[in-house]
């Protein structure tokens, strides 16, 4: 095989609890990559189609992850890459991820898959170094491996891959303010008390302990976050409206995704999920601020090659 095409999913990273820990990987919105084989050495120019951002490899996240791929194989070619780029930079779906996972997923298939799922989000990461100054692994992770995923420990990486109630659905509402993450984690406290630590830890517990059961009313009482989104939030306007009216309209919980600015809602069934859809289209449209509203299935696949 010389040449793939592949579709990689945007994520919500830290799901509301677990700040750089959690994620899960979305099935409606994605990036579509093109990534052929060449005889020519390295990372070429990256083509990118539908947003403006670098060319250059080691100034894209795709050729930085990409480099530090090839930097650990034998192979002695190089790689044409193409985005079609459909998740929005500074939206907080996991942008820079998705061009991330789907380069090294790519390049992984065509050099014949020598490398693990594991080793495929240590290269992603140093695209998300590269994008927020920190080799973060909450979004990468759900992106390659699909579903929800935990990052037990980063030194050494340890991922757990959870399983996904079959009814879980998120309903995201993307606000078009750009929040860089890289701005949005310096406004960040270093420094937690252990009363906050113990309702944060308690509720991670609670999440995955819910997904695992798919105890859906377990799920929802452990989507809090006593320690970013205090923070964040003020960043992100109607934020506490589109919280309270998505859970008034029947979501679980939810929080923010990511870094923000988009606001994520997981329910029980699609109904209830359109159902929040329509209450947060309802809540923002009087704010001012053109919204994107996404409902989506959690993917289990990860990355996957289209035909
Ligand atoms: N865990 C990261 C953060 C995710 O919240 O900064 C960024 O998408």
């Amino acid at each position: 095989m010389e040449k793939i095409n592949v579709f990689c999913p945007a994520t919500i990273a830290n799901v509301s609890c677990g700040f750089d820990v959690l994620g899960l990987a979305l099935d409606s919105v994605g990036d579509i990559m093109t990534v052929e084989k060449t005889k020519r050495k390295g990372i070429h120019p990256i083509t990118v189609l539908g947003q403006v951002l670098p060319s250059i490899p080691s100034k894209n996240v795709a050729g930085v992850a990409g480099q530090a791929l090839l930097d650990s194989s034998d192979y002695e070619g190089g790689f044409d890459i193409t985005i079609h780029k459909k998740i929005k930079p500074g939206s907080g779906i996991g942008s820079s991820a998705a061009s991330s996972a789907g380069a090294v997923w790519a390049m992984n298939e065509l050099l014949g898959r020598p490398f693990s799922t594991l080793e495929l989000v240590q290269f992603a990461m140093q695209g998300e170094k590269l994008a927020s100054e920190v080799a973060h692994a909450d979004n990468v992770a759900p992106a390659l491996f699909g579903g929800f995923t935990l990052v037990r420990s980063y030194e050494p990486l340890d991922i757990i891959a959870i399983p996904t109630p079959t009814e879980l659905f998120a309903t995201v509402i993307h606000p078009q303010i750009e929040v860089k993450t890289s701005d949005s984690r310096k406004i960040l406290k270093t420094k937690i008390t252990l009363e906050k630590g113990i309702q944060q830890w308690g509720n991670v517990g609670g999440l995955v302990a819910g997904l695992f059961q798919s105890d859906y009313d377990l799920i929802g009482r452990s989507l809090q976050d006593h320690i970013v989104e205090p923070i964040r939030s003020i960043l992100i306007p109607g934020f506490d409206a589109i919280k309270s009216n998505a859970i008034k309209a029947g979501a679980l919980g939810g929080g923010i995704s990511g870094s923000g600015p988009s606001i994520f809602a997981l329910s029980k069934g699609e109904e209830t999920a359109k159902k929040v859809a329509e209450s947060m289209h309802e809540t923002y449209q009087n704010i001012g601020i053109p919204f994107d509203i996404h409902i989506s299935k959690v993917n289990t696949q990860g990355v996957k090659r289209l035909n």
